[in-house]
């Protein structure tokens, strides 16, 4: 297998080297010949490029074993560059030469689309989709920005172990590892000893995966998800809100500026983002069940049942009339485009039929929302769906929530806590709270949720010490870039995604 040389271009520099002669190695994305010219689209992992080979202006030879190359075959092209705003990333190469690397047959994802449990099994070669790499190039910016902003911000990063002597969250969500004859747990969050580390630097974050045995196959959970925590000394919870706010609209401004093709490819809403701007909206839980419970909600999701039903009738048009034309006489590329339309259009008919079918429990759960539990997925979406700015819940009962977050002095029913939830139905992206800073009641909380005292005697400590009023939040990644992209289920947003069901590769 011969290397390129390193006198190869990247496609993402085409823009600089029109009318140059150059070299791209990458592999063969998808190709298509109208007889005596052939139309190679390669990538290169900065970009696509539509190749143009024309009979007569490279060797016969070659000519003919480019018609015959595989998907995924890897090669080196030469060709001049020219710039054609109709062609995918805006430049054309006008092929003279070319080499094949290494060629491929039989790629088992072929451009028409696939079911998920296919794809999700064939994750190591779906990562080479366009989908993929552009979820992926946002995933970067993200953790990039996730990064620049605590950083340019005063904070210090402390890395936080994996394993874990005790609960930091619900202990139902442990996962046990045997650690040399004794049970260890793989850890839920960083934020526990964040709070030791925030005792000695003030600001503080970190940043890694997190692991929690959720028993739940919906589209927000993995078992292994990443999380960035800051963790905050001195700090009120109306600071702490602020803090997200600043935080979350600093990353969308990033991405909006890095990765607005990546956006538009995958049919991003970059206007709803691009008016994400401080102050989000501002509920407490009480003014949230007011709301859940209240008529303006029935008549909401009212509303969306008949808006949802229409969609539904849309769909099944559409795809009647694609069906009717798979019938008549097609190229192959032409059936393999409206095999993807259907692929696409019968993934959104079965979302809509599932949503007809759930708007009636959710409306029922909604109407009959008892104060004092927690926020149900449904009823999160519910409010989320009400709004087209994050909505920070704050005041949730403190029963129905974590030990360590801090009792309302004024009000010893609730909790000083916050969930961040995305606009537009997307759901809970941050859970935060000022933390308990007092020794006796929060070894009654910890006695209060069942939990062994001494496992913490080193976390009361730090109320035996010098304790201060202080708190932090936590940021799903994943999560974030579900909302970011519109993707629908969060598996897609990570490299190799880890699920109750099924650890696929
Ligand atoms: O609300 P959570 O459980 O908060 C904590 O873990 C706190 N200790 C954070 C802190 O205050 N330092 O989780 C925080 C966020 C959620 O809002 C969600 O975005 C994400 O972590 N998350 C998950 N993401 C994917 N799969 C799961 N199973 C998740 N569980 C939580």
């Amino acid at each position: 297998m011969t290397m390129p040389n390193s006198s190869t271009t990247y496609i993402s520099q085409l823009k600089d080297s029109v009318g140059q002669n150059v070299t791209l190695a990458g592999w063969l994305h998808n190709s298509r010949s109208s007889g005596k010219i052939q139309f190679l689209i390669v990538r290169d992992g900065t970009g696509l490029c539509q190749c143009v080979a024309e009979k007569g202006k490279v060797p016969d030879e070659l000519f003919e074993h480019l018609k015959r190359l595989g998907q995924e075959s890897s090669l080196t092209i030469t060709g001049t560059v020219r710039k054609e705003s109709r062609s995918v990333g805006g430049y054309e190469l006008a092929v003279t030469d070319a080499q094949i690397i290494s060629p491929a047959e039989d790629y088992p994802i072929s451009p028409k689309s696939h079911g998920i449990d296919f794809l999700l099994k064939n994750r190591h070669l779906h990562l080479r989709s366009q989908r993929q790499w552009c979820i992926g190039k946002i995933r970067h910016t993200v953790i990039d920005s996730i990064r620049r902003f605590f950083n340019d911000n005063g904070f210090t990063l402390i890395d936080t172990p994996i394993f874990s002597a005790a609960a930091g969250e619900e202990e139902q969500t442990l996962f046990e590892v045997d650690y040399f004859g004794s049970p260890m747990y793989l850890t839920q969050t960083g934020q526990l000893h964040l709070e030791a580390a925030a005792m000695s630097f003030g600001r503080v974050y970190c940043f890694g995966p997190t692991f929690r045995a959720e028993k739940s196959k919906t589209r927000r959970h993995l078992t292994e998800f990443w999380m960035v925590e800051p963790e905050v000394a001195f700090i009120d919870l109306d600071g702490l809100l602020e803090l997200a706010e600043n935080f979350v609209t600093f990353i969308i401004a990033q991405v909006l500026q890095d990765n607005k093709s990546q956006l538009e490819t995958l049919g991003a809403d970059t206007a709803a983002l691009e008016k994400i701007k401080p102050p989000f909206y501002r509920l407490t839980y009480t003014e949230a069940v007011d709301i859940l419970t209240g008529e303006k909600t029935k008549k909401f999701l009212a509303y969306q049942l008949e808006d949802l039903k229409k969609q539904k009738q849309q769909l099944e048009t559409k795809i009647a009339e694609l069906e009717e034309q798979q019938k008549g006489q097609l190229k192959q590329w032409q059936q393999d485009k409206i095999a993807a339309e259907l692929i696409e259009l019968n993934s959104d008919l079965a979302e809509v039929n599932t949503r007809i079918e759930n708007n009636p429990k959710h409306a029922k759960l909604a109407a009959e929302f008892q104060w004092g539990k927690d926020l149900g997925g449904s009823d999160e979406t519910i409010i989320s769906q009400m709004h087209d700015k994050p909505v920070f819940v704050t005041h949730y009962p403190k029963e129905a929530k974590a030990f360590y977050m801090k009792t309302d002095r004024d009000n010893e029913k609730v909790a000083l806590n916050f969930d961040l939830l995305a606009p537009a139905g997307f759901g809970e992206i941050i859970g935060g709270s000022v933390r308990e800073d007092d020794y006796d009641l929060l070894l009654d909380r910890i006695k209060a949720q069942g939990l062994i005292a001494e496992n913490y005697d080193w976390y009361l400590d730090l109320r035996k010490y010098g304790s201060v009023p202080h708190g932090g939040f936590g940021l799903g990644v994943e999560r974030t870039i579900a909302w970011l992209t519109g993707e629908k289920h969060i598996r897609q947003c990570i490299a190799f995604p880890r699920l109750m069901d099924k650890i696929y590769i």
